[in-house]
């Protein structure tokens, strides 16, 4: 198996991507699809039954946990693991039928993987020598390319006389400078301060939007996820657990693994009390009755889980439908808001992140919280979204 930082490398001629004959078919197809694909190293099935469809000019984002499965996905595409069931389409051809050097993938990692002897220019100039591309074309191709990534002039610097966020850009604009159809960016961002890595996300999805260039991009930071992508896909185990935008996922959650994974959940326990079209009355383990939307009626007796999301409890009085009784365990104050965890009797304590008004509350304070019925999302026992 090649080394996957070769990718973009490959010092092979290559022809024009997969222009050409079926180029009709191509117009219309997605940019990548996953037909059922199984993937396995020996006998370790790493994944399993995954289908997905992306669209051309989309923001797609793999999420899950270290081990789910997102760099073996993304490096099926470029050919550098075999599938071992199913089919991968890119542009609407199978990639059997296309040889991996004639793949027309950009790729970035985590490590920048910039030839480090040579100059800038020469690191962006790779590809494009590559493919036979004209002298210069190649000048002008990498001179828009070290434009877009904000790093204009910087072609005679050597990747050691920059700081780690401009080698990234360096590496970004190897991967786009040949206009691939596809990019891969396999956590990019993981390897730079926090500050720089905020800046390259909004960066990075600026110039995706300008370029209008499919990308698919892996992390395992459910804030990248959420601030950048068009849609997410959440995996644990091999498998999609979720797949839809940030919101769905976020306010939507499939699951109990999905509600835990991306951001803070409160998860409270309970049994229905009794149900019709619209609601469920529930009571938690704290002795607490609320009310939860819920989409049909439930047995009584039934165990159900209620998630509730920290922003969408109100601290203090406020008209809630709900209404919840507690004790502040702690309280950091943030700016314009603070965190709370608050104690209403259950197993766990409850998390609340409120605009603070008046004051910020203290340690011991009794508090009320309330919450809409529709603020929250109801699991049955199996962890799945009731629907
Ligand atoms: N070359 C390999 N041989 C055997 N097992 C592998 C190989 N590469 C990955 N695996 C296993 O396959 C599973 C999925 O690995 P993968 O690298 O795709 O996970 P990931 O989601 O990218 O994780 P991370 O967030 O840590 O990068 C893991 O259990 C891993 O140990
Ligand atoms: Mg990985």
């Amino acid at each position: 198996m090649p080394d996957s930082q070769d990718t973009t490398l490959d010092p092979r001629p290559v022809l024009a991507g997969a222009a050409g004959a079926s180029a009709a078919a191509e117009a219309n197809s997605p940019a990548v699809e996953f037909r059922d694909i199984d993937i396995a190293y020996g006998k370790f099935v790493a994944v399993r039954d995954f289908s997905l469809s992306i669209a051309k000019g989309s923001f797609v984002t793999l999420l899950g946990p270290s081990g789910c499965g997102k760099t073996t996905i993304l490096r099926s595409i470029a050919g550098l693991v075999d599938i071992s069931g199913g089919q991968i389409m890119i542009g609407g051809r199978r990639v059997d039928d296309i040889p991996i050097y004639k793949r027309n993938i950009g790729l970035v990692f985590q490590s920048y993987a910039l030839f480090p002897h040579k100059n800038v220019f020469d690191n962006v100039a790779f590809g494009l020598k590559y493919r036979n591309v004209p002298k210069p074309e190649i000048a002008r191709k990498v001179g828009r390319a070290l434009e877009m990534v904000r790093l204009p002039g910087s072609e005679k610097k050597l990747p050691s006389q920059l700081s780690g966020g401009q080698q990234q850009r360096i590496a970004l604009a190897r991967a786009i400078v040949f206009e691939p159809q596809v990019l891969l960016l396999d956590e990019p961002l993981s390897a730079l301060d926090a500050n720089m890595r905020e800046e390259m996300r909004v960066e990075i999805k600026k110039i995706q939007k300008e370029t209008g260039i499919t990308a698919i991009f892996v992390t395992h930071d459910q804030e990248e996820a959420l601030s950048m992508s068009d849609r997410i896909v959440v995996m644990n185990a091999g498998a999609m657990e979720q797949i839809g935008t940030p919101e769905e996922v976020y306010e939507t959650p499939a699951t109990a693994f999905v509600a835990d994974f991306l951001g803070k959940a409160n998860m409270l326990a309970g049994t229905v009390h009794g149900s019709d079209r619209k609601t469920a009355v529930v009571v938690l383990a704290s002795g607490q009755t609320i009310n939860a939307a819920c989409p049909r009626p439930l047995a009584g007796g039934s165990k159900v889980t209620v998630v509730v999301r920290p922003q969408k409890l109100s601290v203090g009085a406020a008209a809630s439908a709900n209404r919840l009784s507690g004790r502040v365990v702690s309280a950091s104050y943030l700016g314009g808001s603070a965190i709370y965890e608050i104690d209403i009797g259950g197993k766990a304590n409850l998390r609340a992140n409120a605009p603070i008004a008046g004051r910020v509350l203290r340690e011991g304070e009794t508090v009320d919280l309330g919450f809409d019925p529709e603020g929250c999302v109801l699991l049955d026992e199996r962890g799945q979204r009731i629907s």
